[in-house]
């Protein structure tokens, strides 16, 4: 990541932290444009912030312990308030791919738990149409490869090809924090409807899939020009 996309996923991060009220429960996202808000959020919590947040994945709750940030669980605070996360792409009506770092299940889940989800990223991430990052889908170990055929034929019967790809890392199939794997399927340009991702739910073997759909209620895309939101 070069020092200009760092700075804007700061710029788009410190935009996001002004809709944070105090007594507020929030989710924490992922990735590298999460975890500067979750900094910038720790120096607010440092002065007096009163906060508590839910994070979607075991390095945000690392992050959190280490910077002082007062963490819950959704099974102690099933409800939040605003989840403030990154995206892989963001496209129209604020559809979005996630899962680029592999957290989509958890991410999900909070996102779907929270009044509000606002999607900080660099202007980079906005797209007309989604596909260009292939879409993570999380699956369960057993009949993996059966799972993958099955995926394969769901995009088939949206007009959809495209490799279908075991994510790996060091050498091993990737282990998300739920203990599944994760599948990158670039099927090119992604119908971003609730058909398409009824259709990759109804597969057993998956357990999510990185399509957001109706979850992100504003987006903040920091740029050159300055910081551009976008409502759904
Ligand atoms: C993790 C995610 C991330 O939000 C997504 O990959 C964006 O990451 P970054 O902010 O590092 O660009 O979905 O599962």
């Amino acid at each position: 990541m070069t020092e200009d996309t760092k700075a804007l996923k700061i710029e788009a991060a410190r935009a996001a932290l002004a809709n944070v009220e105090p007594g507020m429960k929030l989710g924490l996202g992922t990735g590298s444009t999460s975890e500067e808000f979750v900094r910038l959020l720790a120096t607010r919590v440092a002065e007096g912030l009163e906060i508590v947040g839910v994070p979607t994945s075991i390095r945000t709750e690392t992050l959190c312990r280490e910077l002082g940030v007062p963490l819950t669980t959704l099974d102690e605070t099933p409800e939040l308030d605003l989840t403030v996360d990154g995206a892989d792409e963001i496209g129209p009506g604020l559809a979005l791919v996630k899962g680029g770092g592999g957290a989509l299940l958890r991410e999900k889940i909070v996102a779907a738990a929270s009044r509000r989800m606002i999607v900080i990223a660099d202007e980079s991430k906005l797209v007309e149409a989604l596909g260009r990052f292939p879409l993570p889908i999380e699956v369960n170990a057993f009949g993996l490869r059966a799972t993958m055929l099955a995926i394969e034929a769901a995009g088939r019967r949206f007009g959809l090809t495209g490799e279908i790809r075991l994510r790996m890392a060091d050498g091993k199939p990737f282990v998300t924090d739920g203990g599944h794997h994760i599948v990158d399927a670039s099927f090119g340009r992604i119908p971003a409807t609730r058909a398409f991702a009824d259709e990759l739910n109804a597969i057993p073997g998956v357990v999510e899939h990185g399509l957001f759909i109706g979850l992100a209620s504003l987006a903040i895309l920091a740029g050159r020009d300055g910081i551009r939101t976008i409502d759904a």
